[in-house]
């Protein structure tokens, strides 16, 4: 973690700080850019209070699950592994004779007390509208030796004023909505996050200047429907006049996350030809591309019209890289709905897709239709189509062979040191032999220019411009 804190006031229940000194801690994240954006304010408050991050749960004495629980997958993994906790010796040296474990996020939201009676080693519960509780709850646990839950059923306002501290000095997350009044009948996040609010412009557009002015590269706007942004503040703010807003802070690089295609308009469209600093890069789940099952998911499009704004968006910017989420198996989907969904991706050839078998989410509308469809029937689906999707995906990365593309440096290959890991405007991931003379530390947050020379599925790689670093 960077030690980079948001120059804002903490407005969050810190008076028995003395609990947190010596304390080493830990935060496992699952889920999405919302959570992993929630573990950096919880890192940034505890580090405040003076308890010092670590990597491993071996080294902490404090850890925190920031919990998903958007598919059954990660939700029932999160119990067995909350329940091994005990089996991890503690460090050594720690001043506490238990190691105290919370569980926050999405899962604590939805299950709250439910998950202190079924797990004996669980101290702490807390939910994704109370983040500002937890140093107070973890206190009394260290102090009290006290097992304490509390969960709200709705923020009383943004929570803006909690200190952060960033995985990366030089990208931000900065969340301008917060909740989903959407409702996708097979969605849980709307009942875990709330009802949509919006950050006032001015405390959006404040936090992007700190950011340009610290040096940081690149924004990502963080929303579960992003354009949808505004319609709860006075004067209607519109999503289109925050990227304006952004942009004219100076940032290099603009992204945002996610949009919903009933709310994507005209003017945001026209934003990616015309905004310096807007990558060409969108995300645009479109779930189906069944239209019956559109309805029954409750998203309010059509494929028609799905296929309509990819031809606005490649028209306003011909380069644009279109990604998408796609869930297979919604309950009734038949064969002549799936091959729609299997076409319509055949026929936009995305940069990248994200594919999902569909879960039962229990109390959500869709967990109540039956499904006769063998589980079999569905994964043939989803294999399928995660090979019309890889085929796409290599396709749309040879355009790039020969050319010449800005990489944001985040560090070094996984597989090979000597290799750095970057992001194009695009965001591909790009690979490249870290020039002599260059050190992968000194290289991270900064610009380098790479010629392409290999362009796989998933990623790019080529070698560095000689003397192109720059800010
Ligand atoms: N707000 C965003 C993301 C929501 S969750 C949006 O509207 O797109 C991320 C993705 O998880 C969704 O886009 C969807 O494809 C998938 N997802 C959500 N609920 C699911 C479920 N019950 N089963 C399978 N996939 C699901
Ligand atoms: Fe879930 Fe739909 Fe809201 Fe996305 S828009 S979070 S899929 S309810
Ligand atoms: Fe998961 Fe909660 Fe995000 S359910 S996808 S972590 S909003």
């Amino acid at each position: 973690m960077s030690t980079f804190h948001c120059a804002q006031s903490a407005s969050f229940d810190g008076s028995t700080s003395s609990a947190f000194n010596n304390i080493t801690f830990c935060v496992k994240t699952f889920g999405c850019q919302m959570n992993k954006h929630d573990s950096e304010r919880v890192c940034g408050m505890l580090e405040s209070l003076g308890a010092q991050w670590v990597e491993e749960i071996e080294d902490a004495d404090l850890v925190v699950f920031m919990t998903c629980c958007v598919r059954e997958a990660a939700d029932t993994r999160l119990y067995g592994q909350v329940a091994s906790m005990k089996n991890i010796p503690l460090r050594p040296g720690t001043p506490h004779s238990k190691r105290i474990v919370a569980v926050g996020g999405c899962i604590g939201q939805r299950d709250g007390q439910k998950l202190l009676d079924a797990l004996p080693h669980l101290d702490v519960v807390f939910g994704t509208h109370n983040l500002g509780s937890l140093p107070k709850l973890l206190a009394k646990s260290l102090e009290e030796g006290s097992r304490n839950v509390e969960i709200l059923e709705s923020s009383e306002q943004f929570p803006t004023e909690l200190p952060t501290d960033r995985e990366h000095e030089w990208a931000a997350w900065l969340p301008i909505t917060i909740g989903c009044n959407n409702f996708c009948t097979y969605c849980i996040v709307p009942y875990v996050r709330g009802r949509e609010k919006s950050r006032p412009l001015e405390d959006i557009v404040a936090e992007a200047q700190r950011y340009a002015d610290a040096g940081v590269k690149e924004i990502t706007l963080l929303g579960q429907n992003v354009n949808s942004y505004g319609r709860d503040l006075y004067g209607h703010p519109r999503f289109v006049d925050v990227l304006d807003a952004i942009d004219a802070t100076g940032i290099k690089r603009l992204r945002f996350a996610t949009s919903h295609p009933k709310d994507l308009t005209d003017e945001v469209i026209r934003r990616f030809g015309t905004l310096r600093s807007l990558m060409p890069a969108l995300h645009l789940p479109v779930q189906s591309g069944s239209n019956r099952i559109l309805e029954a998911m409750n998203r309010r499009y059509t494929r028609e019209h799905y296929k309509e704004l990819v031809a606005k968006l490649r028209e306003a910017c011909p380069e644009i890289a279109l990604s998408t989420d796609v869930i297979v198996g919604f309950p009734g989907e038949t064969e002549g709905d799936f091959q729609d969904t299997y076409d319509l991706i055949d026929e936009i050839g995305f940069h990248q897709v994200f594919t999902f078998i569909y879960s039962k989410r229990e109390g959500t509308p869709a967990a109540k239709i039956d499904d006769p469809t063998p589980h079999e029937v569905i994964q043939n689906r989803f294999d399928r189509l995660v090979d019309v999707v890889q085929k796409h995906a290599w396709e749309r990365n040879q355009v790039d062979l020969g050319k010449t593309v800005e990489v944001l440096v985040e560090g070094t290959s996984k597989r090979d040191a000597r290799l750095l890991a970057g992001r194009s405007p695009k965001n591909q991931t790009v690979h490249a032999l870290i020039p002599a003379g260059l050190d992968a530390k000194s290289i991270q947050g900064k610009f380098l220019n790479v010629s392409i020379d290999e362009a796989k599925t998933w990623y790019l790689s080529g070698s560095v411009i000689e003397g192109s670093l720059h800010d």
